[in-house]
């Protein structure tokens, strides 16, 4: 987004701390390897992975190429892996390990020498939240991070979730920023990577024809819906704590609902489109205690059948207290009081272990004055836009059209844009973009520090509504391979409305 003016090549040292985990293996090598086959990756650029594991340089190479050939199937090209994985080191040492730290400070400066790198260092802390603020001191204490001319520049980027609630958050920041700068500090949420989710505001703002009439005067209701036909498979004790509140309404949920609700921003510079994403969350209507019992479907998932076969209950899975009572669902009716929005319901939905997996913007518009065709053909359908961000990327419009031939009627005709589709070999994956732009120093699509503060403000005030005895009387449950509980549609009943559905 944003337009760089440097014209000096990238150069850096990629430090992943958690090499071993699923995230690298399932993500960062294959979007790395990906870069290299497109040779969108610097010539001046290795990499360095930290674990536990006893493993040498080739065996770490050899763990990650089961898991690199799953990720990209058939688009594996051997050329670019061997090519990558040359430059692909591993360093064993526990976080909390000083001489650790000591032999990746000397590691780092003879991969400088090696491949003219400067100094630069992206330091991924791909690694449960309970390790960033030790890894970050002791990179510090040990000279690993100075950001000072002559030095090149070190950059972090953390994982989520960023905290578990607005004050442990605050705490993270100021010791990570205190260390690294705001501008160096790149709070991943790998949502903002996908095609799609940039593309919103491109169809926004680039087309007369939707941002005339994205506002009250149009628009009927919004519905934000990322479902899951997974179940909490082997994150037991991070979901355990998280829920799905914390998993997915503080940030990939929060993020659609700014982009989709913000106003233009002045140019697309960084912190122009930061900024007005931050006034979307500022202008959230609160969640009086009369409104969370109204407003919020918190439910888990029970026994049920996903695509023919039996699943277990949430409680029944490994890992989890048979007596649980962490939403994996949500349902929630929310607000953004300003003049674009006011009185636009915006509901959103999230869950696991639901019909579908699928996450879609659905905008309803208000339909015309029912004095024309009414009469004849009955109440017509609204026109219906859907932006699909996964899995099938593109934009769905639903408009009314006269039905062909002699016969009088109306019915909904739909315009199908499938972006992955046609351009499926073009459509990069998100850690990909991300990726490159911490290379290039964009943040554009990273998560700013106020923007994270008032989403733990509005996330905080829901979880604190259901303290420990609230946390079991406001729960409901589900049958696996449904929508949701019946709950989630009342919501939206009581208003007249239904959730469209967004299967096919
Ligand atoms: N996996 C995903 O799809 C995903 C998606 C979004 C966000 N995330 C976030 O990404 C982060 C990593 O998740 P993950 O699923 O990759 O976790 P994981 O598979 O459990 O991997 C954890 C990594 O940390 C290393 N580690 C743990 N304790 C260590 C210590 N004391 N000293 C040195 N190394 C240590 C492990 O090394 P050894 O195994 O060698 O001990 C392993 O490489 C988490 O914050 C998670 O929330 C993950």
């Amino acid at each position: 987004m944003r337009r760089l003016t440097q014209q000096q090549p990238i150069r850096a040292v990629l430090v992943i701390f958690g090499g071993t985990g699923d995230l690298t293996s399932r993500k960062l090598i294959p979007a790395l390897h990906n870069l290299k086959a497109k040779g969108a990756l610097p010539e001046h650029f290795a990499v360095v992975g930290v674990g536990r594991r006893d493993l040498s340089d080739e065996g770490f190479r050899e763990s990650l190429y089961p898991t690199l050939s799953r990720a990209v199937g058939e688009n594996l090209r051997d050329d670019a892996w061997a090519r990558l994985k040359e430059r692909i080191v591993y360093r064993r040492f526990d976080f909390q390990d000083e001489q650790g730290y000591k032999g990746l400070r000397e590691l780092l400066e003879q991969m400088d020498e090696a491949y003219q790198t400067g100094g630069n260092r992206i330091y991924y802390l791909a690694v449960a939240p309970e390790h960033f603020e030790v890894i970050v001191d002791k990179l510090q204490a040990n000279g690993l991070v100075r950001n000072r001319d002559g030095w090149g520049w070190q950059r972090v980027v953390i994982e989520k979730p960023f905290g578990r609630d607005l004050t442990s958050a605050r705490r993270l920041n100021q010791k990570i920023t205190a260390i690294f700068t705001e501008a160096n500090t790149f709070r991943i949420d790998h949502y903002l990577g996908k095609e799609m989710i940039q593309n919103i505001m491109v169809l926004r703002f680039a087309n007369p024809l939707f941002e005339a009439v994205w506002n009250n005067k149009h628009i009927d209701n919004i519905q934000i819906s990322a479902t899951e036909t997974v179940g909490v498979e082997t994150r037991a004790g991070y979901y355990e704590q998280a829920g799905a509140l914390r998993d997915m309404l503080q940030n990939h949920l929060l993020q659609l609902l700014t982009l989709t609700g913000m106003e233009p921003p002045v140019s697309l510079a960084t912190e122009a489109v930061r900024d007005e994403k931050v006034k979307v969350l500022r202008a959230l209507r609160a969640l009086t205690p009369e409104r969370m019992a109204a407003d919020v479907v918190r439910a888990q998932y029970d026994r049920g059948r996903i695509e023919d076969r039996r699943v277990a209950a949430y409680r029944e899975e490994k890992g989890i207290s048979p007596t649980s009572t962490t939403d994996t669902f949500l349902a929630l009716k929310l607000g953004i009081d300003n003049f674009r929005w006011a009185g636009v319901p915006f509901y959103i939905r999230t869950g696991k272990r639901l019909r579908a997996k699928s996450t879609d913007i659905i905008i309803q518009f208000k339909n015309l004055p029912q004095i024309l065709y009414a009469k004849e053909h009955g109440a017509l359908q609204p026109d219906i836009l859907i932006i699909r961000i996964q899995p099938k990327e593109g934009v769905y419009f639903q408009f009314n059209a006269k039905k062909p031939g002699m016969d009088p009627g109306i019915s909904p005709v739909k315009m199908d844009f499938c972006q992955n589709c046609d351009f499926e070999s073009n459509s990069p994956e998100a850690y990909e973009k991300l990726l490159l732009d911490v290379m290039r120093g964009d943040s554009t699509l990273f998560t700013r520090w106020d923007e994270v503060e008032y989403s733990w403000k509005f996330v905080d005030q829901i979880a604190q509504a259901w303290g420990e005895e609230e946390k079991a009387s406001s729960l409901t449950t589900y049958a696996a391979g449904t929508w949701g509980p019946a709950a989630a549609n009342e919501l939206l009943a009581r208003d007249e409305r239904d959730w469209w559905s967004v299967e096919g």
